[in-house]
């Protein structure tokens, strides 16, 4: 039995080191992560804005289109609905952050190259998202 757990590690370690040199040779490759279907609907003029600030500042961790990555949960999402995550959430957390708390991706750090005028458009983005999949605003009880 301890044979074969001894043999188990040493695999698990071959497997380990194969993963990091297939994890520099696909570091090129964008992450997928666990990105979310979702449904864009005809953005405002202002979403649009919000969608391209988003894409090219948050989506790096939070996934295109918010959807979600191996280093952010998706926006696009129940927990992020207006009641339980207001409009000051996202002002807040481009501001100065936001530790972790709902999900196990590490800290939020602070997007200090984005412009409050910025995350209005994002917000936009975010909320005509979420009402096309079927997010609204529902209250937040503890
Ligand atoms: C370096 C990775 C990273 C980047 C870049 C990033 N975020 Fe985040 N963000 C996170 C993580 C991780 C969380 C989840 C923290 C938790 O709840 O565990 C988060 C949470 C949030 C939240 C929820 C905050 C709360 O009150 O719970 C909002 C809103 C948010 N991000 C918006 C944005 C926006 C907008 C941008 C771009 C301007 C952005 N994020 C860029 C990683 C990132």
């Amino acid at each position: 039995m301890h044979n074969i757990l001894k043999t188990y590690k040493w695999f698990g370690a071959v497997l380990l080191a194969g993963a990091f040199v297939l994890g520099g040779a696909v570091l090129v490759v964008p992450a997928q992560g666990q990105g979310i279907n979702i449904k864009i609907p005809k953005l405002s003029p202002v979403a649009i804005k919000g969608q391209i600030a988003f894409n090219r500042t948050c989506a790096k961790c939070h996934g295109l289109n918010a959807t979600g990555s191996d280093k952010g949960p998706p926006l696009i999402h129940d927990i992020y609905n207006p009641g339980h995550h207001g409009d000051i959430a996202f002002y807040r957390a481009v501001k100065s952050g936001s530790p972790q708390h709902h999900w196990r991706f590490g800290n939020m750090p602070p997007q200090t190259s984005v412009t409050e005028e910025d995350v209005a458009r994002i917000i936009r983005f975010i909320r005509e998202t979420q009402e096309a999949n079927g997010i609204f605003y529902r209250q937040h009880k503890m």
